[in-house]
């Protein structure tokens, strides 16, 4: 089977967050059995230069440009170029629209550029005539709608892999989808006065999935749906959630090129040590003690993560061992507040401002525990990162953090500790739980329990194969 996936990330080219993680290690585990294709835009700045191949495809349909919008003769005078990564074919929109570009999200007009990708991606679907196509979250998910009026439409699946991000605007800045190459009709836009593209492509699509089973049934009410859970209610039959699976390759301790020791099950105690004893001499606080739990915390800044309640909770329980490793970047509040622990308690707190793989890694090999607050998780990487790192999650009962940390009363099912989300007392209760965790002889069976847990996309790409027939036979 031919597969187009359609993404504003792919790690390493462009990583804001999961998704670039989530898609690379999808397309990795489903090139083993099938032809698989990634259309991602071409920006000023790459985490990686692409191995091109020197082929290049068009981004405009002849049969669509008949009128000379300001919308074709940017389509006509951008391309695809080919490039290839482990079996898989990439390829960039090379569009003066994304090449002046140095970070792919938050930009001005992000509406306008992503509705040209869209119609790129959906262009380039049928100039390679692929069996299946896949769109992810709102910058893509105008294809969806562009495939489902097509004459020669594809069967489709848009995957969600957050709600709270809908690419909506106010319907004034989007006539342009009336005109060609689009010739839309947006009435399937429409949402709270706003012209809402997330919303189009979840009625669009041939199948939905999101990126857990908990945060699937989550979204089908409100406050989860984010205004839009009465759309995912009118699908709920093709709606579908399926876990993230992580690769082996880019996260394990015992081949990270990344941390400082490699270790696995069986020395994982000394691994551990080793990682944390350099971690402290690289972050410049040689003397922290070794002998105390480590807390690493990673991740965006923003509301969803919850870290103020985390702050809170903090606060109240100042009087526990634990030492924190953060790092982040994101809104300004709460990185100050990071920045004032940092400096006020440099015994106790250690805060890094910005993004970096390799320290992403380091955090995890050294950590003991690993901290996450989330008010909301449509699935999470980092818990099953940590799972495989030996590192204790400690993550609030949302999405798919509930789906994959177990804090059973049966020891030989627990992998890790639950709280309730934005509640400082049960957040502060499971700081209390790690205390004791730590230096219980129960502490070994649980990160053994975590460290045999089979995080990869074996199984879960074959919950994708069979979403793909379904939108296959739907079109039949
Ligand atoms: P989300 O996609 O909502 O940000 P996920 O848990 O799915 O959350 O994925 C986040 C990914 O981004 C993880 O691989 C995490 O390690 C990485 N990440 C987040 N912030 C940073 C950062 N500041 N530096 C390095 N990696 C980061
Ligand atoms: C989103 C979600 C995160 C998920 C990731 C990959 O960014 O916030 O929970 O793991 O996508 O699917």
């Amino acid at each position: 089977m031919k597969i187009l996936h359609a993404s504003a990330e792919y790690f390493p080219y462009i990583k804001m967050g999961g998704l670039a993680d989530m898609l690379a290690s999808l397309t990795k585990e489903q090139s083993k059995t099938e032809e698989v294709y990634v259309a991602l835009p071409l920006l000023g700045t790459m985490g990686k230069e692409p191995n091109w191949t020197g082929k290049e495809y068009k981004a405009l349909l002849s049969e669509d440009a008949k009128e000379e919008t300001m919308a074709v003769s940017l389509l006509a005078k951008a391309r695809f170029l080919e490039a290839v990564e482990s079996g898989i074919k990439l390829y960039f929109f090379d569009s003066e629209l994304f090449r002046s570009l140095h970070t792919i999200y938050g930009t001005a007009e992000e509406h306008y550029r992503f509705a040209i990708f869209s119609y790129a991606c959906y262009a380039l679907s049928q100039i390679l005539q692929v069996d299946a196509f896949h769109a992810h979250d709102w910058h893509t998910a105008l294809s969806l709608t562009l495939q489902k009026n097509s004459s020669k439409s594809i069967p489709s699946l848009f995957t969600i892999h957050n709600l709270a991000y809908q690419g909506d605007h106010p319907h004034w800045m989007t006539g342009f989808l009336k005109e060609d190459p689009f010739l839309l009709v947006t009435s399937p836009f429409d949402h709270n006065e706003k012209c809402n593209y997330m919303k189009a492509g979840i009625l669009s699509a041939g199948q939905i999935t999101t990126v857990s089973p908990g945060y699937r049934e989550e979204t089908l009410t409100e406050p989860n749906g984010f205004g839009l859970s009465y759309v995912l209610n009118k699908r709920k039959v093709d709606y579908t959630g399926i876990l993230n699976g992580i690769d082996p390759d880019e996260w394990n301790p015992e081949s990270d090129k990344r941390i400082f020791q490699n270790y696995d099950i069986s020395n994982w105690k000394e691994g551990k040590q080793k990682n944390k004893e350099e971690l402290y001499r690289e972050i410049g606080r040689p003397n922290l003690p070794l002998d105390a739990p480590l807390i690493g915390l990673i991740g965006r800044l923003t509301y969803q993560k919850g870290f103020p309640t985390f702050l809170q909770a903090f606060l109240e329980r100042r009087h526990l061992p634990h030492r924190y490793v953060v790092l982040g970047s994101g809104d300004p509040e709460t990185e100050n507040a990071f920045f004032h622990l940092s400096d006020s308690m440099p015994d106790v707190f250690y805060f890094y401002k910005g993004y970096n793989e390799s320290l992403a890694h380091k955090i995890e090999a050294a950590s003991d525990f690993f901290l996450m607050p989330s008010l909301f998780e449509p699935c999470g990487l980092n818990q099953m990162y940590s799972h495989v790192y030996g590192t204790i999650p400690m993550v609030s009962r949302v999405g798919g953090l509930r789906d994959t940390v177990e804090e059973s009363n049966v020891l030989k099912f627990k992998t890790g500790i639950v709280f309730e989300p934005d509640d400082k007392s049960s957040l502060g209760y499971a700081l209390e739980r790690a205390k004791d965790l730590f230096v219980s002889p129960e502490r070994d069976v649980v990160v053994e329990n975590m460290m045999k847990l089979d995080w990869t996309w074996t199984k879960r790409k074959l919950e994708y194969d069979t979403i793909y027939q379904t939108a296959i036979e739907l079109l039949q």
